[in-house]
């Protein structure tokens, strides 16, 4: 079983991920997962954060020479920043006298984001400790772990993408106008996966859905609010003649004549692209803060401000991607197993001849 375990506060030492369930086998092309990290910094509206850091990734186990060893793959990626954050986030009683950022607790929650339930939560006096693991610095590690997803299901032909739509926040001059009114943005964004033979995933259990695990895996990234597959909410207001995608049979074998259930029927993908949506909330970190209370003095006051992004809805794409791949290799993995790659291959060759089945 493909599984994915991280850690990592964002401005601590680093962000570590352990990878485990990879066939042996599996080349991994380090510029690949770079340029993925390098994605996820970029687009329009981010903060100046994304110049300092440059993320690249640090391979300390489960591979050898480039290839997959079978065994746990452990990922690390650095925070730069880090430095400005020795004594703040040091993991251990930092040492002489405080200095640069971080030393002061925080006791203004911000709105929307983890601060107070986290602070009440975990009974925290310095609201520190809940937003650093709260914050999404933590997808950097997470893409590079759907990198390696990606590198696996393009063995068996399947490629995955994401992007931002055309709304708000992924529009250079309303990104201008919300920073220059100290605001922030959401946005939409649509991830797509190719080539994805029929039988991936499970109705039998609603844990085995694919569709379920996508969502999950979809809204388990910070700021997702809702999730669509396919055509999404737009079926809840169609007919049944208008909603569903006929099946009909050329020279390449059985497909859909349209394709508005996003590849996903009863939890399992049906031969044609999957395809699904999240709608991103506002970023909640505002330079124009919010009202708050103090939790220290019970004092009204302003939410904390901090470096932040304006939108990030290009960065979401990026994320989203690597959460689609991560969850279709875990899928994959189930379908095909073997310990090696040669014997992932060899169970997809057989099964597509089984099924008849060509990508499209
Ligand atoms: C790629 C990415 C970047 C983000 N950057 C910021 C940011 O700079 N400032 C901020 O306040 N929130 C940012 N967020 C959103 C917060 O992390 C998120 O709203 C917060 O953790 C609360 O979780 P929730 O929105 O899922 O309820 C970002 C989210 C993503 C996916």
């Amino acid at each position: 079983m493909l599984e994915l375990t991280t850690a990592g506060e964002s401005h601590g030492p680093a962000l570590i991920a352990i990878v485990s369930g990879l066939p042996a086998g599996l080349v991994l092309d380090r510029e690949a997962i770079d340029a993925d990290l390098r994605r996820r910094q970029q687009g329009y509206g981010r903060s100046p954060r994304q110049q300092l850091e440059q993320d690249q990734v640090e391979v300390l186990a489960g591979l050898r020479h480039g290839r997959t060893l079978g065994t746990p793959l452990g990922l690390v990626v650095r925070n730069r920043d880090h430095k400005n954050w020795a004594w703040g986030m040091s993991p251990w009683p930092p040492e002489g006298e405080p200095e640069g950022k971080g030393t002061k607790p925080v006791t203004l929650p911000r709105p929307g984001h983890a601060d107070l339930a986290g602070a009440q939560k975990f009974g925290l006096g310095d609201v520190r400790d809940a937003l650093e693991r709260a914050s999404a610095r933590q997808t950097a590690v997470a893409v590079a772990a759907g990198a390696v997803a990606k590198t696996l299901l393009q063995e068996v032909g399947i490629v995955v993408s994401g992007q931002a739509l055309p709304v708000a926040g992924a529009d250079e001059a309303a990104v201008d106008a919300a920073r220059k009114d100290r605001d922030t943005l959401g946005g939409i964004i649509e991830a797509v996966a190719v080539g994805v033979p029929p039988g991936l995933g499970s109705y039998s259990t609603k844990e085995s859905r694919l569709d379920a695990r996508l969502a999950a895996a979809l809204m388990g990234i910070q700021a997702v609010k809702a999730v669509g597959i396919g055509e999404g909410y737009a079926l809840a207001d169609a007919r049944g003649s208008e909603a569903h995608d006929e099946i009909a049979r050329d020279e390449r074998g059985l497909h859909r004549t349209s394709n508005r259930a996003g590849g996903i029927e009863a939890g399992v993908t049906n031969g044609e692209h999957v395809v699904v949506r999240a709608w991103m909330k506002p970023l909640p970190t505002l330079m124009q803060p919010l009202a708050s209370v103090d939790l220290e003095t019970g004092q009204p006051g302003d939410a904390l401000v901090e470096r932040s992004d304006v939108s990030a809805v290009e960065a979401l794409a990026v994320v989203a991607e690597a959460a689609l791949a991560f969850e279709l290799g875990r899928a994959a993995r189930e379908k095909f197993g073997g310990d090696s790659l040669g014997d992932f291959v060899a169970a997809h060759k057989a099964y597509l001849e089984r099924i008849d089945w060509q990508p499209r």
